[in-house]
């Protein structure tokens, strides 16, 4: 069906002349962290809420490109992933949306000719989720027709220059386009899968590996790696797979396979009670998902062993929802001889965040 046929009428997005709307996803329980670091970001930021899982429209008191400086210049802990709003389709029924969808996107004044373009379609969960029975396979199906046939685009699922978002909400449907990297996160809502492979010793690998691709480190550069709370071994698993040699701490076990490998020490001991000599590693990485100050004051007894240069990556385990308080204090218990230069919730840390620090004095 063409959309001329149909009723259904589609809005142009932002209504304020200045500023800029998008769709926020944070993972769930954050979004209202998110808020808040928005309302430090912009003078002006409204947030509101559609979908329990978190996923919100939020507004600011700035254009799509000077408020995607903002973000930028300074990443939001909590906002996983976002993606502008071009245009709006109000949710009627399935086959009406779909068309009216089609038209929005042949619409868009986008540089999309004879590129490669994805399509990132999401829906929200129940009870916000939408009032016509729509997929997002549906949603993809009808934008990727739109980008060929109008903008003459070449639709892949990755390595794309553009993506098209869909945010299908109970009432409305959120249309945007935007680079990849504009968008916080390539993966569709900054869900990130990773296939689990045989051999996998545990989930939190994929901790490490996303870490790897949403703070650029190239852990192959390093060499010599300590992890503390290192049991089961998903973490050293993957920094020997990196070609690392690995020194792992911890008094629980650690799994079977990984005493079999080539450049891997075991100290089956409390990190409180373990020295090294100084400059004995140039990475350490902590996981050890325990109380943040005192993870903080044992990585940091432990920092002369790193050498000067030298990365550190640990998680902070949030207590009592004090998330921003949490992380002054760990980092006040880090410096001087650390300084935090990144940290992000990420989409595989639960009540936690990853933050990675630099070794300074
Ligand atoms: C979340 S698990 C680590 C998972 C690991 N990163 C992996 O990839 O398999 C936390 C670990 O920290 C260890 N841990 C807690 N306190 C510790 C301490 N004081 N010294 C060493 N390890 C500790 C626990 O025994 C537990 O095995």
């Amino acid at each position: 069906m063409d959309s001329s046929e149909t009723n259904v009428t589609a809005a142009t997005e932002p209504a304020p002349r200045t500023g800029s709307v998008w769709i926020g996803t944070s993972n769930r329980g954050f979004g209202k962290l998110a808020a808040s670091e928005l309302q430090r970001l912009f003078e002006k930021a409204k947030t509101q809420s559609l979908s329990p899982g978190d996923v919100y429209r939020f507004e600011v008191d700035a254009g799509r490109e000077e408020a995607l400086r903002r973000i930028k210049e300074k990443p939001p802990i909590f906002l996983r992933h976002m993606q502008p709003v071009h245009r709006t389709v109000p949710i009627e029924d399935a086959e009406a949306t779909l068309a009216a969808i089609r038209a929005v996107v042949a619409e868009l004044d986008a540089p999309l000719r004879g590129k490669k373009v994805a399509v990132q379609a999401r829906k929200a969960e129940a009870p916000q989720t939408p009032k016509a029975e729509l997929a997002p396979i549906d949603v993809k199906r009808a934008v990727d027709e739109a980008l060929v046939a109008t903008h003459g685009a070449i639709p892949v699922v990755q390595d794309m220059e553009y993506v098209i978002s869909v945010y299908l909400a109970r009432e409305t449907a959120y249309v945007g386009w935007s680079k990849p990297e504009d968008n916080l996160s390539t993966w569709s809502g900054g869900a990130v899968h990773f296939r689990k492979e045989d051999g996998d010793i545990s989930r939190a690998k994929f901790k490490l590996m996303e870490a790897e691709q949403s703070f650029g480190i190239d852990f192959g550069a390093f060499h010599s790696a300590l992890d503390i709370g290192a049991a089961p071994g998903g973490w050293s698993s993957f920094l020997l797979e990196k070609g690392l040699r690995v020194t792992a701490i911890d008094p629980a076990d650690m799994h079977p396979s990984l005493h079999r490998e080539h450049g891997f020490t075991y100290l089956r001991k409390n990190a409180a009670d373990v020295t090294f000599p100084e400059d004995s590693f140039d990475l350490l990485v902590c996981d050890m998902s325990w109380d943040p100050l005192r993870m903080a004051e044992l990585v940091k007894r432990l920092l002369p062993a790193v050498s000067r240069d030298g990365l550190v990556l640990t998680t902070v385990k949030l207590m009592h929802g004090k998330a921003f308080a949490t992380l002054r204090e760990v980092e006040r218990v880090m410096e001087p001889e650390a300084k935090l230069v990144a940290t992000k919730q990420l989409f595989h840390n639960r009540e936690e965040l990853t933050c990675r620090w630099r070794r300074t004095t």
